[in-house]
């Protein structure tokens, strides 16, 4: 469990799939992450959890102060030689949880912990240049870069979207003014 100033990460598990399809059916989130998919029945979400946890792929979930699920998070593709990897952020489904800084906060804890526990070095990601949340969230508040754009690349709301692909080394990160507090929410070194 990793614990931030407005969330809490921990690892998703098999109770969390009802909550988990509903982040994954909410419009809010189908029409503005790069992957699309069909939504998934009850029975697939139970294949999809167990197929691929462990290895480069680690899903885990956002809970707000209360403790209600309101997100997905985790890093992906995780490449041990060149110390990258993939992460990505959903929140959504039955709460309202947008737009009030909660996304920035899992950024900024996940990426203490890939950078201070896991000891990665980079982490990449893409998000749609109609985006502008995601943008705001990761380029504007966590010091996250876009690093080229691939033009036309992903079919959403019935046209053809540019797509950004973006990314942040630990050196961007340590720069960020509130960087210290999250090395010490998830490192506990004082
Ligand atoms: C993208 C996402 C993770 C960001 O989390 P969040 O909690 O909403 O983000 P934050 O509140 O920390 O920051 C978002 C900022 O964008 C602003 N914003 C929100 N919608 C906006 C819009 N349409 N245009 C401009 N700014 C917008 C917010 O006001 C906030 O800025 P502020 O702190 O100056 O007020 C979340 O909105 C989300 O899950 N969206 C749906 C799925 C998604 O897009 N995932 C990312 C795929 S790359």
């Amino acid at each position: 469990m990793l614990k931030g100033k407005l969330v809490s990460v921990r690892t998703m598990e098999a109770a969390d799939l009802a909550e988990v399809k509903a982040i994954n059916d909410d419009p809010g989130v189908r029409g503005n992450v790069v992957g699309w998919g069909w939504p998934n029945s009850a029975a697939e979400m139970e294949r999809w959890h167990a197929g691929s946890q462990g290895g480069g792929t680690h899903r885990w979930i956002v809970e707000d102060d209360e403790n209600r699920v309101i997100g997905v998070t985790g890093l992906w593709d995780v490449d041990w030689q060149s110390r990258n990897a993939l992460t990505a952020l959903k929140l959504g489904g039955v709460h309202d949880v947008r737009g009030r800084g909660l996304g920035t906060d899992a950024i900024k804890l996940v990426m203490a912990f890939a950078f201070y526990d896991v000891g990665l070095i980079r982490l990449h990601s893409s998000i749609l240049t109609t985006n502008r949340a995601s943008l705001k969230a990761y380029v504007d508040k966590c010091g996250w870069s876009v690093e080229g754009t691939s033009r036309e690349h992903v079919w959403r709301h019935g046209k053809f979207v540019d797509l950004h692909q973006v990314g942040i080394l630990k050196q961007d990160f340590d720069r960020l003014p509130d960087a210290e507090d999250y090395i010490t929410l998830v490192t506990g070194r004082p």
